[in-house]
């Protein structure tokens, strides 16, 4: 693009008259709270993401805390951010980073790239922001902005043409006093982004880069970026098995790391109501107490969540388990472990109306 130092100098004096400046991940060059903020960030919105980050931060003051704390404790921290195999991966970094390298992130984005759950966009936007690399991000908004910007005809569901959008982004970089250039550079494009060149009705008149984008200047700045393979939402029922004993402890399993939910402690689940029955012997099913069903939205899934009660009897309580896998677990147990949001939420709810 004929104007790419126009680019990056309209958003460098954007962001630092309209862009944000507040976050408590900005105005640092510490790469442990830079990484901790890009990790959250990744699939969640910022005003979710702040109370988290300053939880994270008291518990976890540095990068060799965050190590040597046990992953269940990690877990149950980032109860209620979903996805939670970036939890799993933020400890083995953290692991990674304390044991791998004296405690010191690396200090370049080729080597960032090497640690755990640190992709090529967050490995760029910490050493932009760190350490003022000349470095491209290519994140879901920056991707909108510089498809915007370019009219890019290609169709981002095909690695090719990201791997050409990615050539653009690093061309449009500022190339002058990149001290203070690339961090202002990255956040602002992402502020850009973020607030004004939005997915449906950006605010073009506000923007400071209309004169130089191509998507206006064809009238239809929101036929970019171009997608052509749309991600389909599907729909799944399951069933809780939910066993409580006459103390108010229930019965929890870890789930297998992969899959929905993985490495989290659950009530144990299952796909039919028969299949839950066929688990229970004959006298406890016809105790169960069926929960009315309740709709949990993932981001590409639907899971309708049936949970079947157990009130086991004094003598039942005293018997050692349940099934082969998983433990009894108490009220304060359900505050640190790490539980899927909604079935926190209702065994919390639950033990407050007993
Ligand atoms: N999204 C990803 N990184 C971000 C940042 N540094 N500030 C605001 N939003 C972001």
């Amino acid at each position: 693009m004929s104007s790419a130092s126009g680019f990056s100098a309209r958003i460098v004096r954007w962001q630092k008259s309209h862009g944000r400046h507040s976050l408590p991940w900005q105005n640092t060059r510490d790469p442990y709270r830079v990484w901790l903020s890009e990790i959250m960030l990744q699939q969640t919105q910022v005003a979710t993401v702040l109370d988290y980050y300053t939880r994270f931060l008291a518990r976890f003051p540095t990068v060799v805390d965050l190590a040597a704390a046990p992953l269940d404790e990690v877990l149950g921290l980032w109860s209620g951010l979903g996805y939670y195999s970036r939890a799993r991966n933020l400890h083995r970094c953290a692991q990674d980073v304390a044991n791998l390298h004296g405690g010191q992130f690396p200090p370049t984005a080729e080597l960032l790239q090497t640690l755990p759950g640190v992709g090529p966009s967050t490995a760029a936007a910490i050493a932009s922001f760190c350490y003022s690399e000349r470095v491209a991000i290519l994140d879901g908004n920056v991707k909108r902005v510089l498809s915007r910007i370019t009219a890019f005809p290609g169709d981002l569901s095909e690695g090719k043409q990201v791997r050409a959008l990615w050539d653009i982004a690093t061309a449009m970089l500022p190339r002058r006093n990149l001290l203070d250039t690339m961090p202002r550079y990255t956040q602002g494009v992402m502020d850009l982004g973020a607030t004004i060149c939005t997915t449906r009705q950006p605010a073009c008149q506000q923007c400071p880069v209309q004169s130089i984008c191509e998507g206006f200047a064809l009238g239809a700045p929101e036929r970019f970026p171009v997608k052509t393979r749309k991600l389909r939402r599907s729909a799944m029922a399951l069933s809780l098995l939910w066993a409580e004993r006459a103390d108010g402890a229930v019965w929890l399993e870890r789930r297998a790391d992969s899959g929905i939910w993985g490495g989290l402690y659950c009530l144990p689940v299952f796909g039919t109501e028969e299949e839950l029955l066929s688990n229970l012997p004959k006298r406890q099913q016809s105790r169960l107490h069926a929960f009315p069903p309740f709709v949990h939205v993932l981001t590409h899934k639907d899971l309708r969540l049936s949970p079947m009660l157990l009130a086991l009897t004094a003598s039942e309580s005293k018997a050692a388990g349940f099934s082969d896998e998983g433990a009894w677990f108490g009220r304060a147990d359900w505050e640190v472990l790490g539980l899927p949001a909604p079935i926190r939420k209702m065994l919390v709810q639950r033990a407050r109306t007993q």
